[in-house]
């Protein structure tokens, strides 16, 4: 049976996002939303931005020296940046 996904589905949301390591960008203009109790994968080859993406979900890329992240990560409809 399928199954309709609205935004209310949506967990996480992701907007003009932009991650950089000092003067490198990593991640080029992130829009995405991913729905809350379903598995989503990440595929790419070696160094294309996945774990990068992974730790701006949960801020983990905040303890690296150097790192600049700009537009909107919402978890839940909240901001967490
Ligand atoms: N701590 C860091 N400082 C500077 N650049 C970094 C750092 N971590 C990753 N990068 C660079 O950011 C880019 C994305 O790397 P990332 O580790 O997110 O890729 P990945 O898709 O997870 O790769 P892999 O499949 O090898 O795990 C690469 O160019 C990488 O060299
Ligand atoms: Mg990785």
């Amino acid at each position: 049976m399928s199954e309709i996904l609205t935004d209310n589905n949506n967990k996480v949301h992701v907007e003009n996002m932009n991650f950089y390591y000092g003067n490198v960008q990593a991640l080029f203009d992130i829009n995405m939303d991913i729905a809350e109790k379903k598995v989503t994968a990440f595929i790419g080859p070696s160094g294309c931005g996945k774990s990068t993406f992974l730790r701006t979900l949960n801020r983990m890329n905040d303890i690296i020296d150097g790192t600049r992240i700009e537009g909107k990560v919402l978890i839940d409809g909240s901001d967490i940046l």
